[in-house]
């Protein structure tokens, strides 16, 4: 079996960070959320990936994962040369595909405990997909599935008006070569793209078997700010402690917290859940719990909570507090002036922020 990762897109949601970053990369608990869907990969016994990367973010994506040996896999790369839907991602596949089996996994999707036995149901089943769903109130945002008694999937809608099922689609999926006849069967929708789930409708309609699993664990899309902060503090509930950096005698680690090499931590309080990474310092600062500060930052006379700060940032702001952020790369935000006050931001990469 192989896998097929998506990590090109649009990424609006994601703005101003997606101006001059893949959204894929974005870390959660410090790991581009990208290197979770290869390793989910990689745990089931999939090493064959094959990424689909855009002409402007796939440098990156390509510089941070290589050609994939430090996860164990072989990692081949697939340009898109515009977004053009995520069965065009399928279509663009093929050759790298062939005739195998394989999981088609969302770049920016985020599933807590894996997809080993989805995938193991995949390979050792005769059908010729499976969808994974997810339970949801109110899945009116998403493509809902409709189910028959005995499981099979009966109808996909994208985004119902009424309630049809508690369903959602998740972004994983696994198909065998019959979603080449559907890819180039289909034709693209209102907004100009070919549409998965109009794949997977095609695919029900020619009376093929698609089955559906239904997780229990944590899934979250992180195509939105709040999401990404969501994930962050997934996996940070679960972080064990670790200390590679300086703590000096003046401040308190509390809680689980993890201090990767040479971060450096200098009259403050680092209060866990919460990840330092590596050449960080931090200086008269009080760092709260689900916080994850990337490489090379600088965080300073300031307090920060439940947030993420992207590499090489530096936040140096006298009695502020900063509060579910997402702060993106090489932002500097420093002090101007004004009494202590609760900051909410989302600030893109390269920004400069004078409070
Ligand atoms: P989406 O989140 O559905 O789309 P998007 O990345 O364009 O984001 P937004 O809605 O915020 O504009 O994409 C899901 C994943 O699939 C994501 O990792 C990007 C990837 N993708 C491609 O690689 N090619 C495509 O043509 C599309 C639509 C998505």
């Amino acid at each position: 079996m192989k896998g097929l990762i998506l990590s090109g897109g649009k990424g609006t949601r994601l703005r101003p960070l997606t101006y001059t970053g893949a959204k894929q990369l974005v870390p959660v608990a410090n790991k581009p959320v990208l290197f979770y869907a290869i390793e989910d990969l990689v745990d089931a016994g999939v090493q064959a990936i094959g990424i689909v990367i855009s002409p402007e973010t796939g440098d990156q994506v390509k510089a941070a994962v290589g050609d994939g040996s430090r996860f164990g896999a072989r990692v081949d790369y697939i340009l898109q040369d515009a977004p053009r839907g995520i069965a065009h991602g399928i279509k663009i596949a093929q050759d790298f595909v062939g005739k195998d089996k394989f999981v088609l996994f969302l770049g920016d999707n985020f599933i807590r405990d894996g997809i080993v036995p989805q995938v193991a149901a995949f390979r050792d089943n005769s059908m010729h997909a499976q969808i994974i769903l997810y339970k949801m109130d109110d899945p009116s945002s998403m493509g809902v599935a409709v189910l028959d008694d005995a499981g099979c999937v009966t109808k996909l809608v994208e985004k119902p008006k009424q309630f049809i099922s508690p369903y959602a689609v998740i972004g994983i999926y696994m198909f065998d070569h019959h979603v080449f006849d559907a890819v180039n069967s289909i034709k693209p929708s209102k907004r100009g793209e070919l549409e998965i789930t109009d794949t997977i409708q095609y695919l029900i309609d020619q009376k093929l078997s698609v089955r559906a699993h239904l997780i229990q664990g944590a899934w979250i899309d992180t195509g939105k700010v709040q999401d990404i902060l969501e994930a962050n503090r997934l996996v940070l509930d679960v972080v064990e402690s670790k200390n590679e950096g300086q703590v000096d005698a003046e401040s308190r680690i509390e809680g689980r917290v993890v201090l990767e090499k040479g971060a450096v931590v200098v009259n403050s309080t680092v209060r866990g859940p919460a990840i330092i990474g590596e050449g960080t310092r931090i200086e008269n600062a009080f760092v709260g719990p689900y916080t994850s500060i990337y490489y090379s930052c600088t965080i300073q006379n300031c307090e920060i909570e439940n947030s993420v700060v992207l590499e090489n940032s530096k936040i140096c702001c006298l009695s502020k507090r900063i509060a579910d952020s997402l702060i993106g790369r090489n932002t500097d935000i420093s002090r101007a002036e004004g009494r202590t006050q609760t900051l909410k931001m989302v600030v893109g990469d390269y920004s400069k922020v004078g409070i």
